[in-house]
């Protein structure tokens, strides 16, 4: 479980200007292991800030993080970020390393053999659905798609317990978004990684997440919920507007009982998820 506890940032302001930028301020959340936690929000209301906390590349102005009940401020940066995968919106691989030499970055770095490490990259390529030779191409090789695909095996590539995705499918097209976010259903209940995802996409989101935290302005949390519970019963006009349902009839987001098991449809036909049984 990853834990934040009343936790806040601010950034030194703009060139001497008097004020700081509050990113996040007193947000408090837990995400639970082995699940999928959506991070949503418009752009700058600090979702980059609190992922890049739970790897100490941020550091807190005040509050605590916790992994499985440690405070991670007391956790060596370096041994904690390399047990955490990250993946960002443009695959940030190196350049000049081959496919195969980026997604062994990390087992080397942490002690890996070249012939283990060279059974990740293979058991990689094949998680993420690329063909084995694609390890010898170069990043600018690749398509956006691909790309995508060999930073998150280069993520995943060291087995870690936590994946960290910052908008990791926005800058491709629909399409491939849509088939990158299957391939990610897939992959995660499979290695069971507590995944904590960053969208701005609110259908993105419910594709994806099995809790999603709506956030508005420095952090603040407006809803968190599963996306059938987030859909039928929004929290208020800012989480109706964020979905897309503001000035909808509620009735157009029709409910579906089968089993005893209720699905929500949202105003635009889409299944949202399930409400949770109360
Ligand atoms: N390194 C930084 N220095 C100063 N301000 C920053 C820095 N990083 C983010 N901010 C500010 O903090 C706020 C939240 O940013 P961010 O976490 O990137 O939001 P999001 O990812 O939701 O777009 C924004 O106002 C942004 O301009
Ligand atoms: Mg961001």
């Amino acid at each position: 479980m990853i834990s934040f506890e009343s936790v806040t940032k601010t950034y030194p302001g703009p060139r001497r200007a008097a004020h700081e930028v509050v990113a996040v301020q007193d947000t408090s959340f837990t995400v639970d292991t082995g699940t999928i936690t959506v991070l949503a929000g418009s752009s700058g209301c600090g979702k980059t800030t609190l992922l890049r906390m739970v790897n100490r590349m941020v550091t807190p102005t005040s509050g605590t993080i916790r992994i499985d009940g440690d405070d991670i401020a007391e956790l060596d940066p370096v041994k904690l970020r390399r047990s955490i995968g990250y993946v960002m919106q443009h695959a940030g691989l190196l350049p000049h390393k081959t496919v195969a030499e980026n997604i062994a970055v990390v087992p080397r770095l942490n002690g890996a053999t070249k012939a283990t490490a060279r059974d990740a990259v293979g058991r990689m390529l094949e998680l993420v659905e690329l063909p084995s030779d694609m390890g010898g191409r170069y990043p600018a090789e690749l398509s956006g798609g691909q790309a995508q695909r060999v930073g998150v095996a280069r993520a995943l590539a060291d087995e870690p317990n936590i994946l960290l995705m910052d908008e990791p499918f926005g800058a491709v097209d629909p399409l491939v978004r849509a088939g990158l976010q299957q391939q990610l259903l897939d992959i995660q209940p499979e290695l069971g990684t507590t995944l904590l995802f960053v969208t701005h996409d609110m259908n993105e989101a419910l594709r994806l997440g099995h809790e999603i935290i709506l956030l508005a302005e420095h952090g603040r949390i407006v809803q968190q919920d599963s996306p059938g519970q987030l859909v039928a019963e929004p929290a208020n006009a800012f989480v109706e507007d964020f979905l897309g349902l503001n000035g909808m009839d509620q009735n157009l987001r029709t409910r579906i009982t089968e089993d005893g098991r209720t699905l929500v449809v949202d105003s635009l036909g889409r299944p949202a998820g399930f409400l949770e049984q109360t």
